[in-house]
């Protein structure tokens, strides 16, 4: 580890240093040149958004697409074989048409959709899964109707386990003024002086309720990492380019400068509800956090997951193994007699005293041009997302 590295306050997860799979400058065009002449692995958006997670160590500590074992201690037991906990597997599934020219030991060249090679795979192992196995596991179902279970039911069998080597540009990466990379953020909270940093994960945009429980985080934590996920979400979800824009003008407005930084995370989005959130808890203590707030039906979808399933699976670790410290936080809501945000904690009121609204509801209400009230989202931000919303 970096000296710079060891000051920070959290080590990465599995106590080592950060993982780089990115090749130095001085050998790109020759690992280019040798990736022309291998058997080909073509990667889909997904795959691709694993891809670079890998390769800046946002999954430290994995160094490549899990082997059997750790795919297998994962699904079962949220940890790899080495015992460090690990909730979600991430494979690479190859098609029948590509893994009959691949063989452990021997490399392949990853491409991205549009045929682009960009890595070299040393490939260690070939093996089969059991998908529906899987996504009864990670989900808690293997039912079509949700959207990650769908991705992991639709995945190759076939997964080749490696470390890639990236010699070449993700193609496709959007909002590349933000930090994007674990090295970034830790280099940010240094030249900060932040000590205890919370992130917000988020794919939605943010409403009063997430401003809420990020401002009773900050008044604990020296900063905050709004954190969005910028990767592959579900098609209702609203883009991440509306979602951004509701953010820079949120900090802009009602967050100190000095307290509030926006940083992006390319990953997809699984909705795996408790696993994910304990995978983007890890993820971002590699992005150098000490908190992180989970709120309710964290990563969830439909109602697959219990309102606060996604709090509680963090009972299964020792503290120290998790290593970032979750913060987390009922349902919360403006509430009339209490003239202001409160939560089921706070607020003794009836349910018809508090403005309880759906992400569905809202969704419906931007669909049909109207603006959500000001208790549930500031009027600038319903402004934006009415405006995306006329012009899809
Ligand atoms: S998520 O899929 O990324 O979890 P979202 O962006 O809506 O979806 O939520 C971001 C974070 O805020 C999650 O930790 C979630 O649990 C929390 N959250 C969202 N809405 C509320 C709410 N009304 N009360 C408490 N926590 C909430």
């Amino acid at each position: 580890m970096s000296s710079a590295a060891a000051k920070d306050p959290i080590a990465p997860h599995g106590g080592g240093a950060l993982v780089d799979l990115t090749a130095p400058a001085a050998e790109r065009a020759r690992l280019k040149a040798a990736a022309a002449k291998l058997p080909l692995i073509t990667l889909n958006a997904r795959d691709l958004a694993d891809l670079e997670m890998l390769s800046t160590g946002a999954f430290s500590p994995l160094d490549g697409f899990m082997g059997e074992a750790d795919y297998v201690r994962s699904r079962d037991q949220m940890r790899l074989q080495s015992g460090v906990p690990w909730s979600v597997p991430i494979t690479l599934g190859v098609a029948d048409s590509e893994a009959g020219d691949l063989k452990p030991g021997g490399e392949a060249a990853l491409a991205a959709p549009d045929g682009e090679r960009i890595a070299i795979l040393k490939l260690r192992e070939i093996y089969r899964v059991d998908r529906r196995r899987e996504a009864e596991a990670v989900f808690g179902t293997a039912d079509e109707a949700h959207p990650g279970a769908k991705n992991v039911l639709e995945a190759p069998a076939t997964c080749v386990a490696g470390q890639p080597i990236l010699f070449g540009e993700i193609p496709g990466r959007t909002f590349l003024e933000y930090p994007r990379e674990p090295r970034a953020t830790r280099a940010a909270f240094r030249e900060l002086g932040w000590r205890k940093i919370v992130a917000f994960q988020t794919r939605n945009p943010t409403h009063r309720a997430h401003e809420y429980i990020q401002k009773i985080a900050l008044e604990v934590c020296d900063g905050l990492m709004l954190h969005p996920l910028v990767g592959e979400t579900k098609g209702d979800d609203v883009p991440a380019s509306v979602r951004m824009e509701t953010y820079r003008v949120l900090l802009d407005l009602y967050y100190p400068k000095n307290r509030a930084m926006l940083a992006v995370m390319p990953a997809h989005m699984r909705y795996a509800g408790p696993r994910e959130a304990i995978l983007h808890a890890i993820v971002r203590r590699n992005y150098g956090c000490t908190h992180f707030i989970v709120g309710r039906d964290h990563a969830g979808v439909g109602s697959y997951y219990g309102t606060y399933d996604a709090q509680r699976i963090f009972d299964n670790f020792a503290p120290e193994e998790i290593g970032i410290t979750p913060l987390c936080f009922e349902n919360t809501f403006y509430c009339r007699r209490c003239g202001g945000m409160a939560s089921y904690k706070t607020c003794p009121h009836e349910d018809s005293d508090r403005l309880l609204l759906s992400g569905t509801k809202v969704r419906e209400m931007l669909r049909r041009g109207e603006a959500p009230p000001p208790e549930y989202t500031r009027p600038e931000l319903a402004e934006i997302l009415v405006r995306a919303m006329r012009e899809r």
